[in-house]
């Protein structure tokens, strides 16, 4: 049985601005990328020159029948100095808004997605004692953009955040962002996951002073699994790695649910993906289930926040393959709604082939991009989402074993 969703339910796809806007050069992944000695295989460059583009982004994504875009805002770009706020900045961001309303597509606009300025991190980024003051300072400066803007991420994947915090304040930054990108990543640090946690509401607060907009944050979720006897095991690295963030979400209008694939938690914590020809392109076991395990998950330690698929997809270079995960993804996500699970929209992650942090062959994209000439060639899987959109009907397994091949 497919259940009813409501009518306003969001129907989109989601970026981050240093992953497609291309010459982020005020940022902290910009010097990691650019420094004398480079600590990320690749660099973002030119991006998919989506600072530029975003209107061809955009059309593509409203023609084919979505609904919304979540994009990000960056705070590199708005004030490269500290305190000092570029006007061009906000005009240009204030204008992606503008097109997405313009387009159909309610924007469901992001605050910090991973990167910030250069100025922040050399301070120490999200360790400073002082870091919910900038950060509050930034989101001040936002605010007069945001008036008609109904949906505000402030941090995403806060986890991934302070894991990163931590792991810069353990070791020389090379070294953190080696891990980083190559996911052998050590446990969120506390006193960043405290500050973060912080900054989320005081940027709440501030953001519910200046407009009418739905605030939440959303959070990595692993849908970590205990292996036979490992229940404590499992209690452990929800509460280290994602229970926190998620509680400091039970006050909030949603939560983001982030989640591509399910972790075993054994004897000694959670398990690395076992290599396997059946793994996606960041190595991750192929799990279209998780998308259920997080939602229920999330549900169950906010204590029914409502909650807002901001981020699911796949790295693959077989578009039958991204529509095949999406599909049975998203009949997770109905299972979840027929129990009763308030799921406010699917954002699928990602609108384009972007820079997956240090990298560029992991392809996420409903959407290839030529490198060379920015061209933008829909894929099949971008009709495909966008059809179930126009519908507003969630595939089901009956659905999908009627189907021909
Ligand atoms: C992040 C994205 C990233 C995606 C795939 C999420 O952790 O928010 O920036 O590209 O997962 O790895």
């Amino acid at each position: 049985m497919n259940p009813t969703l409501p009518a306003e339910f969001l129907w989109g796809a989601a970026t981050s601005p240093h992953q497609i806007e291309g010459n982020n050069i005020a940022s902290d992944w910009w010097a990691l990328e650019n420094g004398e000695h480079p600590v990320v295989p690749e660099r973002s460059g030119d991006g998919v020159d989506s600072y530029h583009r975003y209107p061809e982004d955009m059309a593509l994504l409203a023609d084919a029948g979505l609904n919304a875009y979540r994009f990000g805002v960056e705070w590199a770009r708005i004030e490269p100095e500290p305190g000092r706020v570029s006007r061009a900045a906000l005009a240009h961001y204030r204008r992606m808004i503008d097109t997405a309303l313009e387009s159909g597509l309610t924007p469901v606009l992001t605050l910090h997605h991973f990167t910030g300025p250069r100025w922040f991190a050399e301070l120490g980024g999200w360790t400073n004692p002082h870091a919910v003051g900038y950060f509050a300072r930034f989101v001040t400066s936002v605010v007069p953009i945001l008036g008609d803007v109904r949906w505000v991420c402030t941090i995403n994947e806060p986890n991934m955040v302070a894991t990163m915090a931590g792991a810069q304040r353990a070791v020389p930054d090379a070294e953190a962002v080696r891990a980083f990108t190559s996911g052998a990543l050590p446990d969120p640090d506390p006193e960043a996951a405290r500050i973060l946690i912080e900054a989320h509401h005081i940027a709440t607060e501030i953001v519910k002073s200046g407009t009418d907009a739905a605030v939440g944050w959303s959070v990595a979720q692993q849908a970590f699994v205990a292996a036979p006897g490992c229940d404590d095991q499992l209690a452990e690295a929800n509460r280290l790695w994602e229970d926190p963030y998620l509680e400091a979400a039970r006050d909030d209008d949603f939560v983001g649910t982030q989640a591509y694939t399910s972790r075993l938690v054994g004897p000694d914590g959670p398990i690395a993906h076992a290599e396997d020809p059946g793994n996606t392109l960041t190595g991750w076991a192929y799990r279209p289930d998780a998308l259920g395990l997080a939602i229920r998950h999330a549900w169950q330690v906010t204590g029914g926040t409502p909650i807002l698929v901001t981020e699911n997809g796949i790295a693959t270079g077989d578009d039958t393959r991204r529509i095949a995960y999406t599909g049975e993804a998203l009949e997770h996500l109905g299972r979840a709604v027929a129990e009763g699970i308030d799921v406010r929209g699917y954002l699928h992650w990602s609108a384009l082939d972007n820079y997956e942090w240090g990298h560029w062959r992991p392809t996420f994209g409903l959407i290839g991009v030529d490198r060379a000439t920015f061209a933008r060639s829909p894929k099949p899987s971008l009709a495909w989402l966008g059809s179930i959109a126009r519908a507003n009907a969630l595939p089901t397994a009956e659905h999908r074993e009627a189907q021909p091949c």
